[in-house]
């Protein structure tokens, strides 16, 4: 006799807990033979830096009997790592004397913690700010999967308000501040949250004067909440030193007195399969506390991972990876967005802006046009045999109905210009 099912209560956290909202949508791609996903943030594979990551193992394993790559390493990570990771940091924030001096770059060392992914990090800084009920002002359009994680600690998401080229408009931003602080919304507001560099979803760069004129409306309307700034694609812009073109928020005087978190990763422009990325927090209390949690989840990120990352970064080849990844990307770009105009996507009133770097394409459909995941357009394409992500999963609040995110990461040259024709064949019946 079958054994029956011990009835179980979740804890609030885990009834709340719900599939992320790309999941049916990846299935559906998993279920669907032929189909074609421009949907999933997957990167190349066919770059994948396989030589690379062979010969940073060879590295490590001749500096036997000395094997402690394979044994737990620390909670707040690889010393030698976070060395790295400051002087990356310094270097793209412009201060490239503080870069060369090991004193400075000690300090800066101090701040930095490894995660898995900056995902984990992105985690970490939402449990150790903010209590069910709390507020996070978040970018629009936003990365869907920190919209799922602020859902799943029952964290409520409202955009930033933008202006039609879509840059954070700061005027606004000080009317909604002033409305929350009327409407008593306001003691509730813990965190400021964007994604500074060639976007998820959108592809674009947060300008220099735009961050500082939000660092100024959220310091003239007394709100100096701790800001998150998401650097995952800051080393993926096609041009050679795109990382540059903007001091990050912990380098830009306009932050100064806010509580920064500066979020980045190593995966996407290496190898997602080592699942590394970091944060670097220069308040200390906050740091501590991220730490302290992340010491009782694992405590301490995958020190192999972290080790091959150390030597590829030591040796050159991270850079090197890069090199490669910046062309890779850029054609890729061009394939997906040849396609589009081939198929006279643009004549039929679609628009979108060419990324300078990342890898997504954010098209705005024609005004009415339902893209939503249940919706016709979504089943049009289904049948043409190609995915994407509908825009309205990529809002705190107010979702436009008519947006759509394409990535172009996955697929090949060929598969890009056939998924674009496909997706072009779909929106010509709307
Ligand atoms: C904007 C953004 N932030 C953070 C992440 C998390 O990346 P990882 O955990 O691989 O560092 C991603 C991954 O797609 C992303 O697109």
């Amino acid at each position: 006799m079958p054994i029956p099912a011990c009835d179980l209560t979740l804890s609030r956290l885990g009834r709340r807990a719900t599939a992320p909202s790309i999941t049916a949508l990846m299935r559906t791609a998993l279920e669907t033979p032929g189909l074609l996903s421009l949907a999933a943030g997957f990167t190349d594979n066919a770059s994948l830096p396989v030589t690379a990551v062979a010969e940073a193992l060879r590295g490590l394993a001749a500096r036997a009997p000395d094997l402690g790559f394979l044994q737990y390493g620390t909670n707040a990570g690889r010393p030698g790592l976070r060395v790295r990771i400051a002087e990356r940091l310094l270097r793209h924030d412009g201060r490239t004397e503080e870069a060369g001096d090991s004193v400075a770059r000690a300090a800066w060392a101090e701040r930095v913690f490894m995660t898995n992914g900056s995902q984990q990090a992105l985690y970490l800084a939402m449990q150790t700010l903010c209590d069910p009920g709390d507020i996070v002002l978040v970018d629009r359009p936003t990365y869907f999967v920190f919209l799922d994680l602020l859902a799943g600690l029952g964290i409520e998401a409202r955009s930033l308000p933008v202006d039609a080229a879509g840059r954070i408009d700061a005027a606004a931003v000080r009317r909604l501040l002033s409305a929350m602080r009327a409407d008593g919304s306001r003691d509730r507001l813990k965190a400021v949250y964007f994604v500074g560099w060639f976007s998820n979803p959108s592809g674009r760069t947060l300008g220099a004067d735009e961050g500082r004129a939000l660092a100024a409306a959220l310091r003239a309307e007394d709100c100096m909440v701790p800001v998150i700034e998401d650097a995952a694609y800051r080393e993926m812009g096609y041009a050679e030193g795109a990382a540059v073109v903007r001091a990050g928020v912990l380098s830009e005087p306009a932050w100064d007195g806010f509580p920064r978190l500066h979020a980045g990763t190593l995966t996407k422009p290496f190898a997602t399969g080592l699942k590394i990325g970091f944060g670097v927090c220069d308040h200390d209390a906050w740091r501590a506390a991220m730490l302290h949690v992340k010491g009782h989840q694992d405590f301490g990120s995958g020190n192999f991972a972290q080790a091959l990352l150390e030597e590829a970064i030591a040796g050159g080849a991270y850079d090197a990876q890069l090199a490669i990844l910046r062309l890779v990307y850029r054609e890729k770009r061009d394939a997906l967005h040849g396609a589009l105009l081939a198929g006279g996507l643009s004549a039929r009133g679609w628009r979108w802006a060419l990324p300078e770097g990342g890898l997504y394409l954010w098209l705005e459909g024609p005004a009415g046009l339902d893209t939503g995941g249940s919706g016709e357009f979504c089943r049009a394409c289904l049948r043409e045999g190609v995915l994407y992500v509908p825009g309205e999963l990529c809002h705190g609040d107010a979702p436009p109905r008519h947006t759509v995110r394409l990535s172009f990461g996955v697929l090949n040259q060929e598969g890009l210009a056939e998924a674009g024709a496909r997706f072009c064949r779909a929106a010509a019946g709307f």
